[in-house]
């Protein structure tokens, strides 16, 4: 069964999630493209913002009603795609580059809802680690996080909010203790790995069934 199959349908059963009056954060990445239709099918009256300029470009061309985070304080439900998913529900996240604003919308929901494929779940987590860094200092930044591993730059534009997008690429052997000390250094706006604590469900398709998994905090 493919790849592709599989995201629609763990994107069609968190659409299912979806009720009238939530606000909804959507996510970013091929995984939510599927999403995108599947809630608009729904046509119910939700609130929706995005985390991606082109997540809410797509979303409002399917008539999705989407507002600036700006207002929105809280979501009831955020779903975005993951990179890897770790049997403990650790993800990385960012693949797409979005996941400075990813973890903003996922931190501010209720309920976050992971959809992906079947290749997503790992056994532990690995490099890379998609990185936001602020341009100013950043040659000294990516010294600093020398004392960690290596950094490599992606060859993309930076981000919507003006960060330059790079991958952590050394060991990823304690995950929590990685992610403190990525976010202890000066200059770095958001690394992909999201605890598990963030995490409410995940969808993973599998051939033609969705396996949902429900995080116990
Ligand atoms: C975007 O920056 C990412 O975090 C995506 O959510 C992640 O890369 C999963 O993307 P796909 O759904 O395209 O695999």
């Amino acid at each position: 069964m493919s790849t592709e199959r599989e995201k629609q349908i763990a994107a069609e059963a968190a659409a299912r999630m979806v009720d009238d009056s939530m606000t909804v954060g959507l996510g970013t990445g091929s995984t939510v493209a599927y999403l995108l239709p599947a809630l608009a099918a729904r046509a119910l009256d939700i609130r929706c913002a995005a985390t991606s300029p082109r997540t809410e470009e797509a979303a409002r061309a399917l008539g999705l009603e989407v507002e600036p985070f700006v207002d929105i304080d809280r979501f009831d439900l955020a779903i975005d795609g993951a990179d890897q998913i770790a049997p403990d529900g650790w993800l990385v996240k960012g693949g797409g580059a979005a996941h400075t604003r990813e973890k903003i919308v996922a931190a501010a929901a209720d309920r976050f809802v992971v959809i992906a494929d079947s290749t997503k779940p790992v056994r532990a987590l690995r490099p890379p680690v998609p990185l936001e860094l602020l341009a100013f200092g950043l040659r000294a930044t990516v010294r600093h996080l020398g004392r960690l591993g290596t950094v490599t730059f992606r060859d993309v534009p930076r981000s919507p909010d003006g960060g330059v997008i790079a991958d952590y690429t050394g060991p990823v052997d304690d995950p929590a203790a990685l992610a403190a000390a990525l976010a202890a250094t000066p200059g770095v706006v958001a690394h992909g790995l999201f605890p598990a604590e963030m995490v409410a469900t995940v969808f993973v398709g599998r051939g033609e069934q969705v396996d949902r998994t429900d995080l116990v905090h």
